[in-house]
């Protein structure tokens, strides 16, 4: 009798599917992709006979979902170590926001920068972060403030999925801050009466994203943005609670965001408004840890309420310079007290929903696209325990090894 045919079958694997609660470690694994979709992942036990065109000896390998990175920055002109020296001298991050540099700084040399030195500069920070199982990258505009460099970075982010074997999730971040040539008010308005509308229609954004705090927006202000996304039909994220508690974590529950990221100074009511509307909450030590930080993102009250949490790098150039998912994973571990399965689970299941894409990715589940981590380790724990060479020693997306 003929087997069941497939492109490929991964024998002798161990699996951590991530599906239901836990890792759903899988001893004696077994995994096989049909049309770049995960056609079986399970026990080698019972499972059926495949009629292979590739087949891979894992020799006891780990295969994990391919990481999610799900809130980077990381399409960006210029540099900002300066200001590392200015904080380590003293200043804080808002105060150097006020003083024209922070976010303002990286405006002005991203619009100073074209599309091909925007790609060119982007290139080697994804490349880092695919080096270590990155398959699905988000990747956020916002160094523009004006349409047309929004737009670039917009467009260099759905250009970085052509260059590179990786799925791009493209979020308007047009509310990251006031332009440095612009009024509050009229920049509200070029953002939700033509940008979002625009940028829907032109399908080059797949989600809005707002910075809600003290030297960005307000909370009525975010509200206008999120109206005019659900109007466009986007869904929406926000960065919340980083610096101080203005009710962001609230605020994106009530308009069911897909995530709240940052989160330091989530109250305990804001927890429980994302439990109740399912918004994952996204937690990001490297800008905790780069901004010397001492207020910790309530863990103990997202795990008491249920809150499904994430993990990403934020990778940015001034708040957090991080290019490593693992390093992002290992301190979240350190610095937050998040478990080894709590930051897997962030990497990947819970990573996939912060980006709409529970259905496609995150998990080892029939059906999903074939993007695959396989990793030469003993245990999962190793992958975060340490930080130096990855142990990755593949990587697949879609099914294709890349
Ligand atoms: O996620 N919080 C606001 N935005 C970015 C940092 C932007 C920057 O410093 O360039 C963040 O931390
Ligand atoms: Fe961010």
């Amino acid at each position: 009798m003929a087997g069941i045919p497939a492109d490929l079958l991964f024998e002798g694997a161990r699996l951590a599917t991530m599906a239901g609660p836990g890792l759903g470690v899988v001893e004696q694994g077994v995994l096989a992709v049909r049309d770049g979709r995960i056609a079986y992942a399970g026990p080698r036990e019972g499972a059926p006979r495949f009629e292979a065109a590739e087949r891979v000896d894992c020799e006891g390998r780990w295969i994990t979902p391919g990481l999610v990175d799900c809130h980077t920055h990381l399409v960006f002109a210029g540099d900002r170590s300066e200001e590392f020296a200015r904080r380590l001298a003293g200043e804080s991050y808002a105060d150097i926001a006020r003083s024209g540099g922070g976010i303002a700084s990286t405006v002005r040399a991203t619009r100073a920068a074209d599309e091909a030195a925007l790609l060119a500069a982007a290139l080697p920070r994804l490349d880092a972060l695919l080096a270590e199982g990155v398959t699905t990258v988000e990747v956020k505009s916002g160094y523009g403030l004006d349409e047309e460099t929004e737009r670039r970075q917009l467009r260099v982010a759905r250009a970085l999925a052509r260059e590179r074997a990786v799925t791009v999730r493209a979020t308007y971040l047009g509310a990251h801050a006031v332009p440095p040539d612009g009024t509050r008010a009229g920049y509200l308005d070029l953002v939700c009466d033509r940008m979002i509308p625009a940028l829907a229609a032109e399908g080059l954004a797949d989600a809005v994203d707002v910075f809600q705090e003290g030297i960005a927006f307000t909370g009525a202000e975010c509200a206008r943005v999120f109206t005019a996304a659900r109007a466009a039909g986007l869904p929406v994220k926000s960065h919340a609670e980083q610096l101080s508690d203005t009710g962001g974590a609230a605020l994106a529950a009530r308009f069911g965001a897909l995530s709240a990221d940052h989160l330091e100074y989530c109250s305990n009511a804001g927890a429980a408004a994302m439990a109740q509307a399912g918004t994952v909450a996204v937690i990001l030590p490297g800008a905790f840890l780069m901004l010397n930080e001492a207020r910790k993102p309530p863990i103990a009250a997202f795990r008491a309420e249920g809150v499904a949490m994430a993990v990403a790098t934020d990778l940015n150039p001034g708040s957090s310079p991080i290019a490593s998912l693992r390093v992002s994973a290992t301190l979240a571990c350190v610095l937050f007290g998040m478990t080894v399965e709590e930051v897997w689970r962030g990497m990947t299941i819970h990573a996939a929903r912060a980006l709409g894409l529970r259905a496609e990715a995150g998990s080892l589940e029939v059906g999903k696209r074939a993007d695959l981590a396989l990793w030469s380790v003993d245990s999962l724990a190793q992958v975060v325990a340490q930080i130096g060479p990855s142990p990755l020693w593949a990587r697949y997306h879609g099914g294709v090894r890349a």
